[in-house]
């Protein structure tokens, strides 16, 4: 029996997997969001549904073998038809924070090469302001202490992440650092800002990439928002 933040999340998940047809390039994003998306993915394959998939992580590659979805690398593909992923927090303006997962680098590659970003979400995600949610930022290892005393010059609290007592570390290698601003009132101005600080690889803000988010309530009901353009 799922709980009812789960029984939103696997709403939202599978009710993506409506949007794909045969012939698709499919992003799998990552998060027990997209976890929904892959396992319908995976049933429709079974189906007959022919699909290439990429995936936004080792976790969500590991599942789309398991299902015997038709996985392809960057070199085999030109370009991706529609990316299904899940997300941190999500604005008005559809603005994300993603990166709760710690695969926000490998997410954004794939999502700024789809031609269509669907965020799935539960409820809880949906927020007026972006920045409550700690923004994940990636950085590489070497000199990490002094990029997060860079970032703390933002304004916000930066705190490497752990796993357990272990510095956590990212499918490529690298670290993240967690930085709480409370509010994030400019996400397009701060994005450009955060990456121009040398050691930093990408953060977990999202503008302007999504156009439809599924959002997915506790019973079971699900909302479609579409940005007005
Ligand atoms: C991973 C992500 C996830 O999509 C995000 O953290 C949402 O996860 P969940 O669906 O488990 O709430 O960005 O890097």
């Amino acid at each position: 029996m799922l709980s009812a933040i789960h029984t939103g999340k696997k709403a939202a998940g599978e009710k993506a997997a409506e949007y794909i047809r045969s012939g698709m390039t499919v992003g799998l994003g990552t998060g027990s969001t997209a976890f929904w998306a892959i396992e319908k993915i995976g049933r429709l394959v079974s189906d007959g549904l022919q699909i290439k998939a990429i995936a936004t992580s080792l976790q969500s590659e590991q599942q789309a073998e398991k299902l015997h979805i038709p996985l392809v690398s960057f070199a085999e593909l030109d370009h991706i038809d529609v990316d299904i992923d899940g997300a941190d927090e999500v604005d008005e303006d559809l603005n994300l924070i993603k990166g709760g997962g710690g695969a926000l680098l490998r997410e954004k590659i794939i999502a700024s090469s789809s031609k269509k970003m669907i965020v799935v979400a539960d409820e809880h995600k949906l927020v007026k302001i972006l920045g409550k949610f700690p923004l994940p930022v990636e950085v590489i290892p070497f000199g990490w202490e002094m990029t997060l005393r860079k970032l703390k010059s933002f304004g916000c609290i930066p705190v490497l992440r752990k796993k357990g007592d272990q510095v956590f570390v990212t499918d490529n290698g690298n670290y993240i650092i967690d930085c709480s601003f409370g509010a994030i009132p400019s996400p397009g101005d701060l994005h450009s800002r955060l990456n121009n600080i040398p050691g930093v690889v990408e953060n977990g803000l999202f503008t302007g990439m999504c156009d439809t988010v599924i959002v997915g309530y506790e019973d079971g009901s699900t909302r479609v928002i579409t940005k007005s353009v």
